[in-house]
This record gives structure tokens, C-alpha cells and sequence, in this order.
């Protein structure tokens, strides 16, 4: 079946954070203004429609006209292992399957079960700031090991800092994102298993938040690090349909743990949590029928990351950025109109009525760019950038 993502969908009256949640956008402090007029390119959801397969298992769920509690099938671990085996090369066994009702959820889980209060934890900045919450709010100290910048900007690994602070005292946890949520890195094999043998070496356990991997550029290959890795004793990946298939309302994460130790203590500090009957259907719909429909996105995304390089060389030549190797986010550099983050902010979110993610919110590495998310219809970021063109063409 062929899609065509350039279809609008209104979302307006339909409990969408982006569309409805003018009171609740504002008090997260991304914006003070938000109409009818805004365009909202923030949080990491998609305004595009579903796989036709999904909406099918989702209305036969509805059909059913009961929704109690539910347990997990056998095809719903068969239905991860074939995705996963398939699409990434990679075996995953029954019992190392751990559902959980969301990534972040799964984040802070990880964060009580494997450290005490005081223990450092190491984040690579900028990223997506839940990481930074998640260690601050249980007691637990930032260490970070901000990634490196090029002038052309593309990011690496700090790799002396990185193994100084796995040695440091009380070490105990990396949050790894990759693909990295903002910088769009995929991280390729020889990083992965660099950053394995360091924390193996210094006894630090690996939390691989991998859930854009899915959505990474035609011409590029995501390796789970649990692949790559010459041990998986201390690694623990978070997966989700979340991002692939833009179900992030239906809550299904899915953490995958080889060492038996680690997974009795996660599994203990998560508690018991089932699932609902339309996460459970969704699940086996999308990773068994949904791989024809991500195809065709990930065509679109990659033309539309070409369109907006193209804009922007020709309209507003000072912002600088590349198109990543992974996520559908892109990251864009300000600091060539030498104005404030203040004022760019203001000529984005006040002027032009778009919404987007002051990169500052990422850690002070941000500070000058702007993270757009692009999974909407063409014709929504072609207005959203010809509004905020308009906005900068004094600046010229
Ligand atoms: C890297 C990363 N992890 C986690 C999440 C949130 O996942 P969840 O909705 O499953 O908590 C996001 C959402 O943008 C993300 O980008």
C-alpha cells in the first residue's frame, strides 16, 4: 500500500500534547505564546497517520468490546524477536524481555535499581534532558561527558574524558542514547564497543536508550550496542514501537536483559505492569506488518531533511546544521546571526508562532541551537520555515 504522508490530519481536539496542550506547553516553560496560528515541531511524535495493519488490529481490539486485564501472548515476544532478528541482525531470547509502560519510566527504574544515592552516572551533552531528571531528581550525580563538536558539525565521543569518569569513584551507570537524541549520531561499531570495554573494564553498566533506532537515513545502519559488544554482562537496551510507529500514547517499551542478576533487579524495582489489550495487538501488528509502511516513511524524512538543508542554504544561509545519520530530528545552529538565545527564541516562538526546543534545554552544550522535530506533513515545515525566514530576513 502507498502512503501519502503529505496528507494533513487535524489533531486539533484530540488530546495531542503538541495540538492541545497550550496550558500545559506553557507551564513546561517551551513557549508563552500558543493559538490557533501555532505550528508546534517540539515533542518527538509524529503528525503522520499509522501503518493500515495497526488501525486494523487496533479496531479488531475495539471490536471486541472488552478491555480487561491482559497478558503478554507468545506472539508478542515473537513478534520482537522477528523485528529485531530481522531488521538488526540480532537474537533476542523470551525471558530476556522485560515490558515496561514507557522509556523514561524504564530510565528512572534502572536509575534506583542499579545505584545509591551520591553514585555518579555519565550522560553525553546535549541530550534529551529526561536523562539529567532522572538523575538529579533520585539523588543521584551527573557526570557528563559532553560530546564534541566539529565546524562542520558533527559529533564525537570524548573518549579520554569518557573513560576519566568511568574510573571516577562511585561510577556506576552510562546512559547511552543512540541514536542521539538531539545530534542525530549513530554511533558506529568501533565507538560502541570502545565505550563497552570501558565501562566493562570499570564495572559500569550500560543503559542503551535505543528507541530511535529504527529511524536512521536509507544510506545508514544501526548496530544495537548489545551486537556489537563482546559481553552483554553489564548492557541493558531499551526498545519501544514508540518512535518507529508513533504509538507513544500506547506506552510500550520493551527492555532487553541478558545477566539474570541485573534483570531480577530491574524487575524488582519495576513492579508488576501489564499492558493493555491495544498495546499488546499494536505490538504484534506493527513488528510483523509494519515494516513496508516505515520504508516509506523514512523516504519521506529523508526528503523532507533534504528540503529543509536546501531552504536554508538558499533563505538562511547563517543557520548551520547537517542532515544526521539517525532520529528525525534536526539540530540547528543559530550563532551565525550573533544574536541572543534569548532573541532567536523570541523571533521563533513569539514572531513567527512555531514552536520548536531551545537547545539550551539540552544542557549549556545547546545553548545556540534550535531541535526541530520534522515527522509532520511536508506542507506544515515548509510554512513553519518560510514563517521564521521571514522572521530573520532583517538579519541577513
Ligand atoms: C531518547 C529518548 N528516550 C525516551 C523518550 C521518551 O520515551 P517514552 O515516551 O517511552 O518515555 C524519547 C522521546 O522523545 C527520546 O527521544
Amino acid at each position: 500500500m502507498k502512503y501519502n504522508f503529505d496528507e494533513i490530519v487535524n489533531r486539533r481536539n484530540t488530546y495531542s500534547m503538541k495540538w492541545d496542550g497550550g496550558e500545559f506547553i506553557k507551564k513546561m516553560g517551551l513557549t508563552s505564546r500558543y493559538d490557533e496560528e501555532t505550528l508546534p515541531l517540539f515533542t518527538a511524535d509524529m503528525d503522520l497517520p499509522v501503518p493500515q495493519p495497526l488501525i486494523e488490529a487496533l479496531h479488531k481490539t475495539v471490536d471486541h468490546r472488552i478491555f480487561g486485564y491482559s497478558v503478554f501472548p507468545n506472539e508478542y515476544y515473537e513478534a520482537i524477536q522477528h523485528w529485531f532478528k530481522k531488521r538488526h541482525n540480532w537474537d533476542i531470547k523470551t525471558e530476556e524481555i522485560i515490558y515496561s509502560p514507557g522509556t523514561v519510566h524504564a530510565v528512572n527504574i534502572a536509575v534506583r535499581a542499579f545505584t545509591e544515592p551520591g553514585d555518579g552516572i555519565i550522560i553525553q551533552r546535549p541530550v534529551y534532558p529526561p536523562f539529567t531528571r532522572a538523575i538529579e531528581s533520585n539523588g543521584r550525580n551527573v557526570r557528563n561527558n559532553a560530546l564534541i563538536c566539529d565546524e562542520n558539525g558533527h559529533y564525537s565521543i570524548d573518549f579520554a574524558d569518557f573513560e576519566a569518569k568511568a574510573k571516577e569513584e562511585n561510577t556506576k551507570l552510562f546512559i547511552l542514547c543512540n541514536p542521539h537524541n538531539p545530534t542525530g549520531r549513530v554511533f558506529g561499531a568501533e565507538e560502541l564497543q570502545k565505550l563497552s570495554d570501558i565501562c566493562s573494564e570499570n564495572g559500569v553498566i550500560i543503559i542503551a536508550d535505543e528507541i530511535h533506532g529504527d529511524l536512521v537515513r536509507i544510506n545508514q545502519t544501526f548496530l544495537p550496542i548489545a551486537k556489537v559488544a563482546e559481553s552483554t554482562d553489564h548492557i541493558i537496551t531499551f526498545t519501544a514501537i514508540n518512535k518507529t510507529f508513533n504509538v507513544a500514547g500506547l506506552h510500550c517499551t520493551n527492555v532487553i536483559i541478558s545477566n539474570s542478576n541485573l534483570r531480577t533487579k530491574f524487575i524488582k524495582e519495576l513492579g508488576m505492569h501489564l499492558a493493555s489489550p491495544f498495546t499488546i495487538s499494536a505490538l504484534i501488528a506493527v513488528y510483523n506488518e509494519g515494516e513496508e509502511w516505515l520504508e516509506q516513511l523514512k523516504e519521506y524524512i529523508d526528503g523532507t531533511m533534504e528540503w529543509v538543508v536546501n531552504f536554508l542554504a538558499e533563505r538562511m544561509p547563517k543557520v548551520k546544521t547537517r542532515i544526521p545519520e539517525g532520529t528525525y530530528l534536526m539540530w540547528l545552529d543559530f550563532s551565525g546571526y550573533g544574536i541572543s538565545p534569548e532573541e532567536v527564541h523570541d523571533r521563533i516562538y513569539n514572531k513567527a508562532n512555531v514552536i520548536l526546543e531551545d537547545g539550551s534545554m539540552f544542557g549549556e552544550e545547546g545553548l545556540v541551537y534550535q531541535r526541530i522535530c520534522l515527522p509532520s506533513p511536508r506542507p506544515i515545515i515548509k510554512e513553519a520555515f518560510e514563517r521564521i525566514a521571514k522572521e530573520f530576513e532583517d538579519l541577513k
